[in-house]
């Protein structure tokens, strides 16, 4: 990591987080240090930190764990469920001073909760918010929101949250959020471009910014390694199956097996996963020796397939490692509106390589990157809020960005949710005017 002085904004939030017990949310647009001032603060803080993030991408960007990694929570909505600590687990959060979540826009009210409520049952505090923890969120809620999962899921949030939001989690009925905000981009230098941004996050786009990214964005798209940021994961596997094809050598196929019933919801990797030598695949899951050793990758580090074995041999960083099938299990809410109690089983498995093609990458795994160059590739529509604010904004510059078709009104979409939570930014303390 490359080390750049602290702006004085991100040097006031810094001191504030370290002189302070106050639970804090600091904010910003994309690329304005957010994930940079956490870094600096898990190596200079006198705190016992620890850092944590909602997914395997977001926590290699900030050398974390991911949540339920950490916590060991269940996949899926954890309501009211008993949570299973073990006496090594409950030593590990009553270590903690700390505890700072990146990317917090993609973690959900519910597991927000299940963190509060984690924190209590393992420091014995059952009556202190967070067990007597300090929280410090970082993220952007313009930028991409939690998931929402299935039927009965999507029932349960109506019943139990204002919205799926972190912010609408229960335990902000009990303590206080602070929130600071950083005004300064470091990503982009060019005015211009920093500005086109602003409009795009707040659905503010003109016709004449349109037409400034369209131009730009038009133009023949490289045909070098620049990385494809896509909505959707039918067009990341299509684009990557097109880039393995032009590799010489013949594809190898590795078949998963699958236990149980599935449903409509797709495989958490391919059925059928085509690889050859000299592949760029990216993985799926955390490594978790058995050993208790380091783990060798986590989920989203990048490597090359180096030889096709029984087993898959992926160079990464230089270490050519043995990768091995991994075993994923699905369970299965049901959700009773009468009892407002959700209940779960496991209900399939999934066996197969934890690796994936990644010429492309879908927009929601590009969250937090900077790139110089990217092809966004909207497809039919942008569907999700802040999802086009998120790829356009992964870019240093302007001169970087290759469209498939030229953006529309429609592909920018922004929830009212967080339009009402931020209306209560503060100041920062120290650089106040
Ligand atoms: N104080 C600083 N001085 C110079 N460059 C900085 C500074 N802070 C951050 N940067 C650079 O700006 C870029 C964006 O920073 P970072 O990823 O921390 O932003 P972010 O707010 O986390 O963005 P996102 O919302 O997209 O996750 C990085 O390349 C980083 O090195
Ligand atoms: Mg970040």
């Amino acid at each position: 990591m490359i080390d750049v002085p602290l702006s004085a904004e991100q040097q006031a939030v810094f001191d504030r987080i370290e002189t302070t017990m106050e639970h804090i949310f600091v904010t910003g647009r994309a690329g304005t240090g957010k994930s940079t001032l956490l870094n600096y603060l898990s190596e200079n803080t006198s705190k016992q930190l620890v850092v944590c993030a909602p997914t395997g991408v977001a926590a290699l960007n900030v050398g974390g764990q991911t949540i339920h990694s950490l916590f060991r929570l269940p996949i899926g909505v954890i309501a009211d469920h008993e949570l299973q600590q073990t006496d090594e687990l409950r030593r590990l959060l009553n270590t903690i001073e700390t505890l700072v979540i990146d990317e917090v826009s993609m973690v959900n009210a519910d597991l927000l909760d299940a963190i509060d409520r984690s924190l209590r049952q393992a420091r014995g505090r059952k009556d202190e918010a967070f067990g007597g923890v300090q929280v410090i969120l970082f993220g952007d809620p313009y930028q991409l929101a939690p998931v929402p999962g299935e039927g009965d899921e999507r029932a349960y949030f109506e019943d139990h949250y204002r919205s799926l939001w972190f912010f609408d989690a229960h335990v902000w009925e009990e303590v206080d959020l602070t929130i600071y905000e950083l005004g300064q981009i470091h990503r982009q230098r060019d005015r211009e471009f920093t500005w086109m941004l602003n409009a795009v996050r707040h659905g503010q786009v003109t016709a004449e910014i349109a037409g400034r990214l369209n131009d730009m964005g038009a133009r023949p798209h490289p045909t070098d390694d620049a990385i494809t940021l896509a909505t959707t994961n039918g067009t990341v596997t299509r684009i990557n199956a097109t880039q393995l094809s032009r590799l010489p050598g013949r594809a190898l196929t590795a078949r998963a097996e699958v236990n149980g019933e599935f449903g409509g919801r797709a495989y958490p990797a391919d059925e059928s996963l085509e690889l050859k030598v000299g592949a760029r695949v990216m993985f799926l899951r955390n490594d978790t020796p058995w050993d208790g050793s380091a783990p060798r990758w986590v989920n989203g580090t990048v490597g090359t397939v180096v030889k096709i074995a029984d087993t898959v041999f992926v160079d990464i960083d230089g270490v050519r490692q043995e990768v091995k099938p991994a075993i994923w299990e699905k369970f299965r809410y049901s959700y009773s509106p009468l009892t407002k109690a959700l209940r779960k089983d496991v209900v399939a498995e999934f066996t197969q390589f934890p690796l994936r093609l990644a010429w492309a990458v879908t927009i929601h795994k590009s969250q937090g990157k900077t790139y110089d160059r990217a092809i966004v590739d909207l497809g039919p529509r942008s569907f999700a809020p802040g999802q086009t604010y998120v790829a356009l904004s992964r870019l240093t510059e302007l001169e970087g960005l290759y469209l498939t078709r030229p953006l529309r009104p429609s592909d920018i979409i922004v929830d009212e949710n967080v339009v009402r939570f931020m209306g209560r930014v503060t100041a920062i303390p120290a650089i106040r005017a």
